[in-house]
C-alpha cells in the first residue's frame, strides 16, 4: 500500500522537491532538538539527489548540525566499487562541509559481520539514544520490492529487537548489513525514491498490495508512525 505518493515530470523536479522538503525537516529538527538525524539509502537512485545538494543546497543545509547514518551497506571494503559509503562519499559526504565525526558508515572490516552489526547499533544508539527515531530516512526500492537489504522471505524481516542484521541477500554482493523494520518503521519521515519506467512495475504492485506489515514486498511493510512518502517520477508512477 502507498500511502501517499508525490509524482513528478521527470527526475530532476523529483530531485528538487525532495531537497526542499529534506531542507525544510532538517531546519525544524535542528530548531526543535538542535540537530537533525539522517539514514541515507544505498543504490544508484540517490546520486541525482546528492548532485543538486552539492551544487545547489551546499550553502542551505545545517549540515554541521546533521548526522548521517546508513541505510545499508554491502559487505566490501569501503574503497569497494559496490560500497553505499564509497557512492556518497564520492558523491556527497567529500563535497559539502560535512564534520567527518557526523558520517556514520557501516562497519565491514569485522570477521563476523553479526559483529559488525552489533557495533554499529551500539554506534547508532550513542547518537540516537535509546530510541532510532531518524529524522528522515531515504529508501530505495528493488524490483521484487526489497528495500535497504530486506528482502523477500527474509528471516530479517521477523527481527523485532536487534536495530542491525547481517544477511545474505539474492543480489549482488550477498553479504550485507541492513536496517531492521523496527529502526525503518520508527522514522518521523520516509521518503522512499523510485524513478524511472523498470520501477513502474514493483511500484504498481506495491500500490495494489493491501497486507501492510504482512506484504510479501518488503518495502510495504514500511508503514511508520511517521510520515511516508513515496517520490516517483512519472516514468516510474502507475
Ligand atoms: C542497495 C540499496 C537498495 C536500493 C534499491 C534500489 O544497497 O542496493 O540499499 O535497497 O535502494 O536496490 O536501487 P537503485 O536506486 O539502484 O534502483
Amino acid at each position: 500500500m502507498i500511502r501517499e505518493a508525490r509524482v513528478y515530470a521527470d527526475a530532476r523536479l523529483l530531485a528538487r522537491a525532495v531537497t526542499e522538503e529534506t531542507l525544510r525537516i532538517m531546519l525544524q529538527a535542528v530548531v526543535e532538538r538542535g540537530s537533525c538525524n539522517v539514514c541515507l539509502s544505498g543504490g544508484t537512485t540517490p546520486k541525482s539527489l546528492n548532485e543538486l545538494w552539492t551544487e545547489e543546497y551546499a550553502a542551505r543545509f545545517p549540515w554541521k548540525q546533521i548526522q548521517f547514518f546508513f541505510g545499508d551497506e554491502r559487505y566490501v571494503p569501503a574503497d569497494d566499487a559496490r560500497s553505499n559509503f564509497r557512492m556518497a562519499r564520492e558523491t556527497l559526504l567529500t563535497r559539502v562541509p560535512i564534520p567527518p565525526e557526523n558520517v556514520h558508515p557501516m562497519p565491514t572490516d569485522f570477521e563476523r559481520p553479526a559483529d559488525a552489526a552489533a557495533a554499529y547499533e551500539s554506534e547508532m544508539r550513542k547518537v540516537l539514544g535509546e530510541r532510532p527515531e531518524f529524522d528522515i530516512v531515504f529508501l530505495g526500492v528493488g524490483p521484487e520490492g526489497h528495500t535497504a537489504s530486506l528482502f523477500p522471505d527474509s528471516p530479517a524481516l521477523a527481527e523485532k529487537k536487534r536495530w542491525v542484521v547481517a544477511v545474505e541477500v539474492p543480489a549482488e554482493t550477498p553479504q550485507r548489513l541492513t536496517l531492521t523494520l523496527p529502526v525503518l518503521n520508527s522514522a518521523r519521515n520516509v521518503f522512499f525514491l523510485a524513478e524511472g519506467s523498470k520501477k513502474r512495475e514493483i511500484v504498481a504492485a506495491i500500490r495494489r498490495d493491501h497486507e501492510g506489515d504482512t506484504s510479501v514486498y518488503p518495502a510495504a511493510r514500511v508503514i511508520s508512525a511517521g510520515h511516508v512518502i513515496w517520490y516517483l517520477d512519472q516514468a516510474a508512477a502507475w
